[in-house]
Order: structure tokens, then C-alpha cells, then sequence
């Protein structure tokens, strides 16, 4: 069979135009109303004006578009450009039989991991976000490409010779198209009728449901909503509209909710042209914590610990109204309390110190004993509260969004809540390290000392990152050789809180060939020396590592807290996954000041930087039900609770599931015991946890994938008799009717249990 790599290179016009026709006659199958081509010219390299039809590209090389380019001998090269010529006579016949004519459809390949497609050298699609776009890079690889040519306005050439010129961008690894072979199609009735829905609360809480129709000239249909309470099953609203769809004018419906009750959406547009049926269901958010009181209240735990010697700095978490002033009597020597809540000072012996503050305000005012521990193994009485960059910003992090994101938990009130330390995660790094070894901040973070003292002026903690090995996770300077320089820069900069990861000190093993447990423990004690070398605390937080249980031995290295799982990412697998499987019979490794750390946050807008919006975010994949569930399980097993999306933009639901002082003071109870599980059986989880108060928390999970009807009293793992059963979200005590309810698909309920204290048969028991 010809083959196009047997024409030889120096061809003209006349040979490219044979080698059309072979290729039409090789490696286009026709069949009723679809054609396929596997086969491209193809080049490494990169120059726009290869999308031109005329580019004589004779020379190029003959390549298969279903498998990748290093698949097929061509080298790999990291962060380069290939481009694919793809030559297609597409006959009038491929309508045959069609029931509409003005759109052609291109199943590409897969493209490893960025593409640009155009047509006789006009742009028709893209898939990611090349290096050189202005929202920042988006790697695609794996996504389905289908790109619709208008057939009058395309430059779409009907029996004759089209150029399809794809431009593919390959980060790293393997590169280039994949997977399947390039197929056109014409549409089918109804193919091009979408609906697309986004929860927005800009202004009132709302849902824009948008409808399009892609291929035909116009059509008109039905649309029909329905909200209905999830408890009660009644109907909140409903609507119908008569839509008209021109080609590609999308029409949107607005439909507002408020999030007082639960409830479930669901939008069915039905095209009267084609009989097309689209339909779509979201559950609605909703707010169960109630809104604080505008008087003071004290929301942290009562507790703090500090080293001999290591400057204090604790805000005092109170919500109210603004302004407050607060004040203490006995106050102990060396500390001072500034008028907006902010304990600073500096005790030099070991000591345990209790003190009485007050706040107050317009409304009234309120008081907290509060005891200061000063020890040298006093880090971290209850799991560390803040902020960390890499969930929503990944490597895309700058100094300026993590002000904006302190800025906003301070205005928010997130900060009268106990979020405290703002911690910038990988991506700060700069790209050498100084002649004497030292290692600045990249362009990113103009000033780190100047963003610390902002940070610190406010009672506020800084956080940084690293990684034992040469290179970070992501690719950064980490301080294999240089931990003295590094802890001793943070320490100037004030850092308060190290995560430190692992990633490529795995080559340190491997070079060394040694692959025990003291290969594992050696960098971390090494960076724990230099860390408590320093006058000041730094809570020492130890990243996840590879497939050995760090949670074992991280109590050894004198961490604060490990990582007990992978990353995090915002799905209910990942939720399943790092939360119910991997922190399961792990409470026995958690202690005060030394916390297991299921990892960071995926409530609110996320993304790692990678997110499908122009800013690399977008809103967490889980359902309002799954993230009550996260955050109940994350405080449950006294997690680091690091919030992980971008404060700035973080809305009212999210910020009721952050600052239910309820739930957050499970985590931060100073009994300091982490939940186990007592409880599986179908779809049920139970955890529970003993509070310092004698109480306990309990958990009451549907990890099935249908609603589930539980009695919640005989799910309590206690035999003796129930004083109060609060309803911690809604901050409720419930009464012996509420207690029979229906858990939805990955949701929870969340309740404290007092106990009573006589016996079986008499007194304060539930009614
Ligand atoms: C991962 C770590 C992430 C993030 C990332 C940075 O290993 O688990 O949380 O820190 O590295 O590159």
C-alpha cells in the first residue's frame, strides 16, 4: 500500500495534491454519512503560520494521530509544540440522509495536553490553555474533543481538499494526539441542544440556567423547573417557559432560592422540533448554622501554647458587633493585651497561666478563662486554624491573593472564628539560592518580611512551605543541603508554621539505596533541629509520604501534625477516600499538640490554579450535603482545619459551614481525642469522639448512594441514658419525635450527647 512518507520532500504544489488524493484513497474510510482519518504530516516545533492551507508541509513527517508522538520515535521534549497537517476531502455526500446541514462536527484525538485546532487556517477550537494564554496555562489532556464547523462560515471546502492544522503544546512526558482517530460527522436532530447550570450568589442566590442549540437554524421548546423541599417532598416553586433558540444565542433562565430550606432543583427543557429531552438535578445550598448573636462571644478553645522564650501572638476569636474593646484584670507579667484582642509578649519559664479576658461592645459583653501553657513540647493544644494557598491557587499563588484572602477573612469574620495562620503553600520559592546558600522569595512575593509584620501587626500567623528533597512537589528550589539557611531565613521573616513535604527526597533513598525507616525519619529530625534551634514556635507540620505511614513515626520527629493521606481533591471520592477509608483506626496516633491532618479544605472555589475559570478556580465539585459531611468528619478526627479556596470570593454558605462555633469546637476540644469509628452497617457510618465536658460527638454518616431512614438514638454508642442530644449544625437540642430522620446520599447528621447523671429508670433523661 503508497504510504505518504514514500513521496519525497522537495514536492510543490502539484505532488501535495497527489498526496491529498492518496491519503483520500488510503486513509479516509467514506461511509454513509461519516468520514475517519488516522493518518497527519507532522512536525516538531512551533509557527503559527503552519495553520495556513498552502504551508507546503511535504517535507514534514508521516505520523499516526491515534497514539502519541514519542509513541511513535519522536522525542518527548518537555514544555514544546507539535503541530499535525491533517488533509481531508470532505464529500457533499457526508449529508446524505441528514436532517441538518449547516454544521459538520470534528471528533478529534485527544491531545497530550493542549491543542489549537483550525480549519484552512482558521481557529475552530481549542481544548486547555496554551503557556502563552493570558488566564495562565490549563493542561486538557484526556478531555473529548468535538469542535463544530459552521459549514457557510467556516471556510469549510465540500469536495475538495481541507487542511485541518492542529497545534499541540506538551508540557512534560508524553506528547501529542492520542487515543482515536479523527472522525466528521453531521449532526443528528436534537444533537446540538444543550443546557448548562451555575449556582451564582451574586446579589440574591440564584441558578442561571442556560439553554443552546448548537446546529439548527432555530427551534423552540419547554422549559419546566420545579424546586421541592427535600423534607417535606412539597413543591417551593415552578415554572414553565416557551423558549425560541436561535443558532447559537443561548437563551438563560434565571430561578432565585433562598437557603432556609433543603431542597432539590431539577430543569427539563423539551425541544418541540426534535423531541429532545435535556434534564438536570442539583441539590440547592443551604445554611443550618444560625447566625451569631451581636453580643461578644468567645469562639476558640480556651487554651494556647508557647515555648520558653517564643514571642505570643493569639488573636482572640470573639464574633459581635464591631467595635469591641477587650480587656483583662490579671493579665500575668510579660503578656500584653492590645484594646482589639491581640495577646503578645513573651514568657521565659515554663509556666501554666490563667487569665480572665472581657470583651466588649454596644450590645453587652462577655468573658473567657483562658490559660496560657508554657512549655517546650506546648505547640499546637488544639489543631492549627487558617489558611492555605494551594487548594485554590496552586502554583499560581502571589503575594497579592494572599493578602486578598487575609484581607477577606478578617472582614468576613472568619478570623472571630480561630483562622489564624495564613500559610502560603509551594510556589514562593525563587529560582536560585544566594551565594551564601540562602533562598529568597520569587517575583511573586516582593516583600515576604513585609507581608509577615502586615500579617503578625493583626495577631495573625504566617505559614510557609518546603520540601526535604532538592525540588518541591511543585517543581521548586526545596532545602536538601540547606535546612540551617532556610529555618534560619524564616525565622527572620517570622515564619510561624512549616509544612514540610517529601516528593523528590524519594531520590535520596533511591540513590542511596536505602529504604528503611531511618532513611524516612532522617530529614524531618534534621529540619526539626534546625526548626526548634529558632527563637520562635513553629508549628512543624509533615507532609504526606509516598506509600510509608508517616502517622507513625511523626510523633518521633517531634511533628505537629502529618499528613495520614494523599491530596485532597474536591470530589466525593476524594472525600470517601482521604476522610471514611484513610482516617480510619488512626485516632490512636493523635495526641495533643501532635494532630493527624487528612489534609486542607475543598469547600468554596478551588482549583489548584487549574480550575476551569479565567482565574483557575472553580466552585468545589461537592454537593452542599457532601460538604457538611466534610466538614463534620474533618472535625470529628480534630483535623488541621486549613480552609483551601479563595476567601475573596467565598459566599455566605460556605462561610456558615466554616463558623458554626458548635462544630468547630469539636475539633478544638481540649480533651484533644479524635473520633473513631463505632459503627458500619450499609450504607451508616457512625463516628464519635469523648469531649473534654464528658459529653461526646457523635457522626452519623450516609455514605450509600441512596437516602437513608435512621433512628439516631439507637445509633448513640453509649449505653447509658441521654440527657440533651444537641443538633450541632442547626445548634439545637432535638426532642425524642426529631430523632427518626432521613439521611440524604452522602449527607450527615451532627450531635452532642450529654449523658445523664443518675440512673436507668429516673430523672433527667430525654422526653
Ligand atoms: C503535594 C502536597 C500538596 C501541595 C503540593 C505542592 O505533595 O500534598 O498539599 O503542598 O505538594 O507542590
Amino acid at each position: 500500500m503508497p504510504s505518504i512518507a514514500m513521496l519525497t520532500p522537495i514536492e510543490c504544489y502539484m505532488k501535495r495534491r497527489i498526496l491529498v488524493v492518496l491519503m483520500a484513497v488510503v486513509a479516509i474510510g467514506v461511509s454513509a454519512q461519516n468520514v475517519s482519518v488516522n493518518k497527519a504530516r507532522f512536525k516538531q516545533g512551533d509557527d503559527l503560520s503552519w495553520a495556513k492551507p498552502e504551508m507546503d508541509d511535504a517535507s514534514w513527517s508521516e505520523i499516526d494521530i491515534t497514539k502519541r508522538w514519542d509513541d511513535q520515535g519522536f522525542p518527548q521534549n518537555t514544555r514544546s509544540y507539535g503541530w499535525y497537517r491533517i488533509h481531508v476531502n470532505i464529500p457533499k455526500s457526508v449529508f446524505q440522509g441528514a436532517d441538518q446541514r449547516n454544521a459538520l462536527i470534528l471528533h478529534m484525538p485527544k491531545a497530550d495536553d493542549v491543542d489549537e485546532c483550525f480549519l484552512n487556517g482558521k481557529l475552530i477550537g481549542s481544548t486547555g490553555r496554551m503557556p502563552t494564554n493570558a488566564a495562565g496555562y490549563f493542561p486538557a489532556s484526556n478531555m473529548v474533543r468535538n469542535y463544530v464547523v459552521d459549514v457557510k462560515k467556516d471556510g469549510l471546502r465540500l469536495d475538495a481538499d481541507n487542511v485541518i492544522a492542529v497545534r499541540v503544546y506538551n508540557r512534560g512526558g508524553s506528547g501529542g494526539l492520542y487515543n482515536n482517530p479523527l472522525t466528521i460527522t453531521c449532526p443528528k436532530a436534537g444533537d446540538g441542544l444543550s443546557m448548562s447550570l451555575t449556582d451564582t450568589n451574586v446579589g440574591q442566590y440564584h441558578y442561571d440556567i442556560e439553554v443552546n442549540n448548537a446546529y439548527l437554524e432555530s427551534t423552540n421548546g419547554t422549559l419546566d423547573v420545579t424546586i421541592t423541599d427535600r423534607e417535606t417532598g412539597a413543591k417551593v416553586k415552578s415554572l414553565t417557559k416557551k423558549l425560541t433558540l436561535k443558532r447559537n444565542k443561548p437563551v438563560r433562565v434565571t430561578v432565585p432560592y433562598s437557603m432556609d430550606k433543603i431542597c432539590q432543583l431539577t430543569t427539563t427543557y423539551t425541544d418541540a422540533k426534535t423531541g429532545k429531552v435535556l434534564s438536570e438535578s442539583r441539590q440547592l445550598k443551604y445554611v443550618l448554622t444560625p447566625a451569631a448573636p451581636a453580643t461578644p462571644r468567645f469562639n476558640g478553645a480556651p487554651v494556647w501554647g508557647v515555648r520558653p522564650g517564643s514571642p505570643v501572638i493569639y488573636r482572640f476569636p470573639v464574633s459581635g458587633e464591631k467595635p469591641m474593646k477587650f480587656t483583662c484584670n490579671d493579665l500575668p507579667e510579660g503578656l500584653q493585651l492590645s484594646e482589639d484582642g491581640v495577646l503578645n509578649g513573651k514568657i521565659d519559664k515554663p509556666a501554666i497561666l490563667s487569665f480572665t479576658v472581657t470583651a466588649e461592645n454596644a450590645k453587652g459583653k462577655a468573658s473567657q478563662k483562658f490559660t496560657l501553657k508554657v512549655g517546650v513540647d506546648m505547640i499546637g493544644q488544639t489543631p492549627p486554624m487558617g489558611w492555605n494557598s494551594w487548594n485554590c491557587w496552586g502554583l499560581t499563588v502571589t503575594q497579592e491573593k494572599v493578602m486578598a484572602s487575609t484581607k477577606a477573612l478578617i472582614d468576613k469574620g472568619l478570623v472571630d472564628y480561630g483562622y489564624s495562620y495564613i500559610n502560603i503553600d509551594d510556589g514562593w520559592e525563587a529560582p536560585e539560592r544566594n551565594p551564601d546558600g540562602t533562598l529568597d522569595a520569587n517575583e511573586k512575593f516582593p516583600s515576604m518580611k513585609g507581608l509577615v509584620d502586615w500579617l503578625h501587626e493583626r495577631g495573625l500567623k504566617f505559614g510557609i512551605y518546603s520540601a526535604p528533597g532538592a525540588t518541591t512537589c511543585g517543581g521548586y528550589l526545596g532545602s536538601l543541603g540547606y535546612e540551617k539557611e532556610d529555618a534560619e531565613v524564616w525565622n527572620k521573616w517570622g515564619v510561624d508554621y512549616l509544612k514540610y513535604d517529601w516528593c523528590s527526597y524519594e531520590n535520596v533513598r533511591r540513590e542511596e539505596n536505602d529504604w528503611g525507616f531511618a532513611s524516612c525519619v532522617r530529614p524531618y529530625l534534621l529540619m526539626q533541629k534546625f526548626l526548634r534551634q529558632q527563637p520562635r514556635d513553629i508549628f512543624y507540620s509533615l507532609g504526606p509520604l509516598g506509600g510509608t505511614q508517616v502517622y507513625l513515626w511523626g510523633l518521633y520527629c517531634d511533628g505537629n501534625s502529618w499528613r495520614t493521606a494523599q491530596d485532597i481533591n474536591d470530589t466525593w471520592h476524594s472525600i470517601y477516600d482521604v476522610g471514611f477509608r484513610q482516617q480510619l483506626g488512626k485516632s490512636q496516633y493523635s495526641s495533643i499538640g501532635h494532630w493527624n491532618d487528612p489534609d486542607m479544605l475543598v469547600v468554596g472555589k478551588v482549583g489548584y490554579g487549574l480550575g476551569e475559570n479565567t482565574d483557575g478556580l472553580r466552585e468545589t465539585r461537592l454537593t452542599p450535603d457532601e460538604q457538611y459531611t466534610h466538614i463534620t468528619l474533618w472535625t470529628l478526627v480534630a483535623s488541621n482545619m486549613l480552609i483551601g479556596c479563595d476567601i475573596a470570593q467565598m459566599d455566605d454558605f460556605t462561610l456558615s459551614l466554616l463558623c458554626n462555633n458548635e462544630v468547630n469546637a469539636i475539633d478544638q476540644d481540649i480533651l484533644g481525642k479524635q473520633a473513631d469509628r463505632v459503627l458500619k452497617e450499609g450504607g451508616i457510618e457512625v463516628w464519635s469522639r469523648p469531649l473534654a465536658d464528658g459529653s461526646i460527638a457523635v457522626g452519623i454518616f450516609n455514605t450509600g448512594e441512596t437516602d437513608q431512614k435512621v433512628d439516631m438514638k439507637a445509633l448513640i454508642p453509649t449505653d447509658k441514658p441521654a440527657k440533651t442530644i444537641r443538633d450541632l449544625w442547626r445548634q439545637k437540642n432535638l426532642s425524642e419525635s426529631e430523632l427518626n430522620c432521613t439521611i440524604p446520599l452522602h449527607g450527615c447528621r451532627y450531635l452532642k450527647v450529654v449523658m445523664s447523671t443518675c440512673g436507668k429508670s429516673k430523672c433527667d433523661t430525654l422526653k
